[in-house]
């Protein structure tokens, strides 16, 4: 008889931190060296979907797989395997207190993943990737799991995917436990706390590969003096800031705090010996537009914020959307270096799962 195939399937949302995770005091458990917030974005514009399947009848000598926007892709680095450990850890326990259940932990696990934004957009999609990936073998075990639970197993893929758990305004906890077992996520506030956020995704075309920020993290802990200070004082102000600002949906306050704490981090990798430089002069160049945009709004409209790259995320609130859209529009619509298709789609709004 056909071996039965078990199967389940997920999405996860791609998040834009607004303070930003830099830095890890254990890289083998992804532990960070200090606490972190992002927003989630919507999955109607941006998500990773992720099936896992298991079977008695997969080739044990060919052992877990991942197809990943239809190209085989690799399933043996260090982050990926401490994630399918610990689930499958979970897993064997399920069945050794519950002799009747199948033995899905001993079968080779597939996994097609699917993002509905092109890869080559230079979008952080590792967050989302293995928010997926960890959700949907948790759900292929049937795993009793928080999205808390959870998120302490998708840390160790990626430490920005612990926030792609949840919707809406989540934190990272940094911890202080060493086995990392107080390093996960919470909700902030849900989506529709605040529901008129919104964000816009701005790609520039020239995006290189540039440093990756596992060893972009690695060189500013070991080289930057400034990154102490980051830490030990801003980064904490920050979270407490913030917190505040989203409990009551204080836009400025939002803004401000995500511009500075975007600035101190970028300021931190240039501070590096050597430096790294994750802006461009388009990346500037939104920085000044939005500058220019709050000017001449007498008030603060817009936020930006960049990870480790050129691209630009800009927050604002619906309300505003012709004072900020239009803007960038017009001003950066003329500039060399951004994707048409960028400027075509401007789109984007917060996620309300
Ligand atoms: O999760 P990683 O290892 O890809 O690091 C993400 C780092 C930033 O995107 C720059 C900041 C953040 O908090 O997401």
């Amino acid at each position: 008889a056909a071996e039965k195939v078990y199967r389940a399937s997920t999405t996860a949302p791609v998040n834009i931190a607004v303070v930003k995770y830099w830095g890890k005091r254990d890289p083998k458990l992804n532990l960070p060296t200090n606490s972190s917030l992002s927003v989630t974005l919507s999955q109607a514009d941006l998500r990773t979907l992720t099936t896992a399947s298991c079977s008695a009848s997969y080739s044990a000598a060919e052992g877990d797989s991942l197809i990943l926007n239809g190209e085989p892709s690799d399933v043996a680095g260090a982050r990926t395997q401490a994630c399918f450990r610990e689930l499958r850890t979970r897993r064997a326990a399920l069945e050794a207190a519950d002799p009747s259940l199948p033995k899905l932990s001993t079968m080779p696990v597939h996994l097609v993943s699917e993002n509905n934004f092109p890869t080559a957009a230079g979008l952080a999609s590792s967050a989302a990737g293995f928010a997926a990936l960890v959700r949907a073998i948790a759900n292929l075990y049937e795993l009793p799991a928080s999205p808390s639970e959870l998120s302490k197993i998708a840390r160790q893929g990626s430490g920005s995917a612990c926030r792609s758990l949840f919707g809406g305004y989540v934190a990272w906890r940094m911890g202080s436990e060493a086995d990392g077992s107080d390093s996960l996520a919470d909700q902030v506030a849900e989506a529709a706390h605040w529901p008129d956020m919104r964000a816009l995704v701005l790609v520039v075309s020239a995006a290189k590969k540039g440093v990756s920020s596992t060893s972009g993290m690695q060189q500013t802990v070991a080289t930057s003096g400034l990154f102490q200070e980051r830490i030990s004082k801003v980064v904490p102000q920050n979270m407490d800031l913030m917190e505040k600002a989203i409990k009551e949906r204080d836009f400025p306050a939002f803004a401000e705090v995500t511009m500075r704490d975007s600035n101190s981090f970028h300021a931190t990798c240039a501070d590096t010996y050597p430096p790294i430089f994750y802006m461009n002069d388009v990346s500037k160049a939104a920085i000044r537009a939005v500058e220019a945009i709050n000017a001449a709004a007498g008030r603060t409209v817009a936020a930006y914020t960049f990870d480790a790259g050129p691209n630009a995320v800009i927050y604002y609130l619906e309300k505003d959307t012709e004072a900020v859209v239009g803007t960038i529009h017009n001003v950066l619509g003329d500039i060399d270096g951004w994707k048409p298709a960028a400027i075509e789609g401007l789109k984007s709004t917060v996620s309300l799962d």
